[in-house]
């Protein structure tokens, strides 16, 4: 009897401890204890001080029932009378309200201060466009702030706009290293919120709202200094910072909606590439310009040559756009810079779709592991989205697009022209 028993909680403890383990994922592009940045950390130092405050009243009141439990039991043939019932000492209940009052001010001093931090932006010289920021198109008031990206939360995808910068983009955030930058959030239909564990989180988009926060991957040079007790010339500091934010910091990480917002709520995820100041800019400067037509054809002429005769639009990556402008209304919604005629802002904008490494936000990866572009598994995933975007992403609009009601389609598309707008998409380089 004994010995079942011993294997009973042998087995359950067992199991336990296999449940807790398969949490544990040796991918950490999403984990809050590899911290990359300030707020980060100040979130991870904060999470620790309620840690090891909540152990430390573990351990005791613990420890005080253990003793009392075995002190105190009934024993075989036990005469001992009942010990003396104790009532109201005013030393211990004012000690334990005293103790709990200080244990909550150890507590809540570091979470205000956490707080405040989170939301108060440095201002840096570092920061400000005008400092490293390569491109053109900016007012001196510009220069003069830090970058704003204006994040909204849509059911089920993120918009990431950059005001300053003239650009909209969609799913994939794209931010330079070391920077702080400034986050507007705002939603466009519920309750998301947005979170980027390695970097910063969590903060709400409320409708109707706007909330902010600040991100900055990376150290600023002075904490890098700081923490890193590097020494030498300007010069030399600033060649090993860069190297520093090169090596540790440019990176690609996960994000994801982390407040219950319906059906795809868990497919709602986002990723944030964090890049070099000139990769940034360039970055920019190639969304700014958008893409031409299928053989670098100017779009004037291709829309002219489509009123016109569109049977002289010959191959499968012609055909794809044209199905992409008519038939499949996928222009109804979607915008793609450069193209005068695809300017929806229903959905995300797909300018540069096919250089992002997933589709359908986040969900649909197709990141190879050297961090290039898997161009087959790209294919299949445009091709499943478009193909049954209901079971890819239940509720989602671009499925009642094709399934009734918001737009309906006369006739569902057919898996060859499902085929020949994947091919185009996947020109949007
Ligand atoms: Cu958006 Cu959960």
């Amino acid at each position: 009897m004994k010995h079942s028993f011993r294997g009973l909680i042998a087995l359950v403890s067992s199991l336990i401890a296999l449940a807790l383990l398969g949490g544990c994922d040796t991918n950490t592009r999403m984990s809050t204890f590899d911290t990359k940045g300030p707020i980060a950390e100040a979130q991870l130092d904060l999470f620790m001080v309620t840690v090891w405050v909540s152990l430390f009243i573990f351990v005791l009141v613990g420890a005080v029932y253990i003793v009392a439990m075995f002190k105190f039991r009934e024993r075989k043939d036990d005469d001992r009378p009942l010990p003396v019932q104790g009532h109201g000492n005013p030393l211990i209940e004012i000690g334990l309200i005293g103790a709990s009052i200080l244990l909550l001010v150890i507590v809540a001093v570091p979470t205000l201060r956490a707080i405040w931090y989170t939301h108060d932006f440095p201002v840096t010289e570092e920061s400000k466009l005008g400092a490293w920021y390569q491109g053109e198109g900016l007012s001196a008031a510009e220069e003069d702030q830090p970058l704003t990206i204006r994040v909204e939360g849509y059911q089920w995808w993120w918009g990431f706009a950059y005001p300053q910068l003239g650009i909209t983009s969609a799913n994939e955030l794209i931010i330079p290293a070391g920077k702080a930058i400034r986050l507007e959030l705002r939603s466009k239909d519920v309750i998301h919120s947005f979170w980027l564990p390695r970097i910063a989180g969590k903060v709400d988009l409320i409708p109707g709202r706007s909330n902010g926060m600040w991100i900055q991957a990376g150290d600023s040079i002075e904490d890098w200094q700081a923490k890193t007790d590097a020494t030498g010339s300007d010069e030399e500091l600033r060649v090993a910072y860069a190297s520093y934010l090169q090596d540790e910091i440019h990176n690609y990480y996960y994000g994801q909606c982390a407040e219950y917002c319906g059906d795809s709520h868990a497919r709602m995820l986002f990723r944030a590439s964090v890049v070099s100041d000139d990769e940034f800019t360039s970055w920019v400067s190639e969304i700014k310009t958008g893409h031409q037509a299928p053989n670098d054809m100017a779009w004037e002429d291709w829309y002219a040559t489509n009123d016109e005769s569109p049977d002289k639009l010959t191959g499968d990556i012609n055909e794809g756009l044209q199905l992409f402008m008519s038939r499949g209304k996928c222009a109804t919604c979607h915008a793609v810079n450069g193209n005068p005629r695809a300017v929806g802002v229903a959905g995300p904008n797909l300018t540069k779709l096919a250089s992002r490494q997933s589709v359908a936000s986040g969900w649909l990866n197709h990141r190879a592991e050297d961090g290039s572009v898997d161009v087959e598994q790209q294919y299949a995933n445009f091709f499943k989205w478009i193909k049954e975007p209901n079971t890819v992403k239940p509720g989602n609009l671009m499925w009642k697009a094709n399934g009734g009601g918001i737009g309906e389609l006369d006739e569902l598309l057919t898996d060859d022209e499902i085929h020949k707008i994947s091919l185009y998409l996947q020109t949007l380089k």
